[in-house]
């Protein structure tokens, strides 16, 4: 199983292929699933703006669509002293599917935040709420 620095690491070069020229804001993300394996994802935006994605979502869904449904820890990488968390659409969907998972912030050099989930969307709407 791998620690939290080289899930960073996954994120800094799934960052590399980041498509952000309209922001120039590079974002990198890697989730770890329960049985060891990363899934990298990277920000895609596009001429629309709107229809941007974040890096975050990007690992998410392929994770998801590759069959992946049980997930231990997320990391997100950008290139800012700063830390960069999950926006409010994210964590909706990183709750949703991922739980209360450490959220592992960092930058090119460092790691700038640690976070569960739980604290990033505290009283979530969800599933359970539907019953
Ligand atoms: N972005 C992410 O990919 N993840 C975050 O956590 C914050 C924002 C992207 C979206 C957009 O392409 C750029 O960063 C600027 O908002």
């Amino acid at each position: 199983m791998i620690d939290s620095d080289a899930l960073v690491d996954a994120a800094r070069r799934a960052r590399e292929y980041a498509i952000a020229p309209y922001s120039s804001f590079k974002v990198g993300a890697a989730l770890l699933t329960r049985d060891g394996r990363v899934i990298g994802g990277c920000n895609v935006e596009n001429a629309s703006y709107g229809l941007t994605m974040c890096a975050e979502r990007v690992a998410l869904l392929k994770a998801l669509s590759e069959g992946e449904r049980e997930f231990a820890m997320i990391a997100v990488v950008a290139d800012t002293d700063a830390p960069t968390p999950p926006c409010g659409p994210c964590r909706q969907l990183l709750w949703e599917y991922c739980g209360d998972i450490p959220v592992v912030l960092a930058n090119l050099h460092r790691v700038a935040g640690r976070h569960q989930m739980k604290e990033l969307l505290p009283l979530p709407f969800d599933g359970r709420l539907l019953k």
